[in-house]
């Protein structure tokens, strides 16, 4: 009878723990506010400023979890399964809001109005020059002092399609960053059922402008950053690269990769040739270099552009895209400055980008040279990215 009344105790003891947990849960803002099954919101922190910013956990029907803050559009963390259904977070970053806003070397953010560099911080329209901010030495890099990887976007979560998707706003003012027009961004990511991070871009200026949008993150596939990323496997599907001035912009000749360093054609090894005697590897302290994708014409996603193995983990990524390039950045300048989630201190090629994008540099060349970034008034800038997962 007694050992009865104790289990009774006990039960009624979690029942109604479980039931305080829930009204918590609903009641108090920073808690997490389950929206639906597929997404929550939590409220993660507030810039200098006094602007709320949120994290987002968006989940897919196998188990994969990206979470996602509406400051820069970051993806904080992305866990997929290794080859025994172990969850891995794939992508470095921090813990904390605060760690992002001191000092992010673009983990997992949005980039723009222009991803990747332009020379001497400045370009002509129209017989007009513009000056952009100059924060890479004497070039402008990933939009800016201030791009849309610092700013807070308006977040709305929408799963009426059956799927995660968190869109992303932001109308950049005319002149930020130097950039001529108002222009209305919406970025949305989407973790769809078929282990995709899909990333699709839109934007409308008001002026002519120049917009090259893409993202950052920085992926390890070993699953919490265990150790560099030079065994993981790459394949770039193209034809080509742009080889760099010391300052990292594009020389303009395209160099054709046969059994080059760069010849990423057939699946090798990150680390095989990274050490190679190679000016343009010196240059860039390693890869970090805009690949011309095969698809360059035509923009479709038939095919990957690139795709990375991890063997340990078997885990395996393909990257399509609609754009005509995509930078490949070896995390050579990461450097043991950056100390991550789960205490873990990044050195040099612990992540990797596939930055997806138009060439470096374009406002500066001529309109048949490379496929043009300008944007006309009422007319749409569109792109999508796709970052798949499964293992081997
Ligand atoms: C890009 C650039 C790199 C570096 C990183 C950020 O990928 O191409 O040179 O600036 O961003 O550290």
């Amino acid at each position: 009878m007694k050992f009865l009344n104790a289990i009774i105790l006990v039960l009624i003891l979690v029942v109604s723990l479980l039931a305080c947990r829930q009204e918590d849960t609903g009641g108090k803002s920073n808690q997490p506010v389950k929206m639906s099954s597929l997404v929550q919101k939590e409220a993660w922190g507030k810039l200098a400023d006094g602007s709320p910013v949120d994290r987002y956990t968006l989940t897919n029907k196998h188990g994969l979890v990206a979470q996602i803050t509406n400051y820069g559009g970051i993806v904080v963390s992305l866990m997929t399964p290794d080859r025994n259904g172990k969850l891995g977070d794939v992508v470095l970053g921090y813990e904390t809001l605060d760690e992002y806003v001191k000092d992010n070397p673009y983990f997992g953010c949005i980039v723009g109005r222009f991803g990747n560099r332009i020379a001497n911080g400045q370009f002509e329209m129209d017989g007009k020059t513009y000056k952009l901010a100059k924060n890479d030495g004497e070039n402008h890099l990933h939009g800016g002092l201030k791009g849309f990887d610092k700013v807070v976007w308006e977040a709305i979560p929408d799963t009426s399609k059956g799927e995660a998707s968190l869109n992303l706003t932001y109308v950049s003012p005319d002149m930020e960053e130097g950039y001529p027009g108002n222009l209305e961004v919406r970025v949305v990511y989407t973790l769809t059922h078929n282990n995709e991070l899909k990333i699709t871009y839109f934007a409308t200026p008001d002026k002519k402008t120049h917009v090259n949008l893409t993202h950052h993150s920085y992926f390890n596939l070993t699953g919490n950053a265990q150790r560099d990323i030079l065994d993981h496997v790459l394949s770039i599907t193209s034809n080509g690269f742009l080889p760099v001035d010391a300052s990292l912009i594009p020389m303009g000749t395209l160099t054709s990769l046969n059994g080059s360093p760069f010849d990423f054609r057939k699946p090798k090894r990150i680390g095989l040739d990274i050490n190679a005697e190679h000016e343009q590897l010196k240059i860039g302290h390693g890869y970090d270099h805009c690949w011309l994708l095969s698809s360059i014409k035509t923009g479709n996603m038939k095919n990957p552009a690139a795709t990375v193995y991890e063997p340990i983990s078997g885990r395996f990524m393909e990257v399509y895209t609609t754009d005509p390039g995509i930078q490949f950045y070896s995390g050579n300048f990461l450097d043991g400055k950056y100390k991550g989630k789960g205490g873990v201190v990044y050195q040099d090629r612990w992540g990797f980008c596939l930055e997806t994008q138009h060439f470096p540099d374009t406002p500066n060349r001529s309109q048949n040279e490379w496929p043009s970034t300008v944007v006309m008034p009422g007319s749409h800038y569109s792109s999508t990215t796709i970052y798949k997962f499964a293992v081997k």
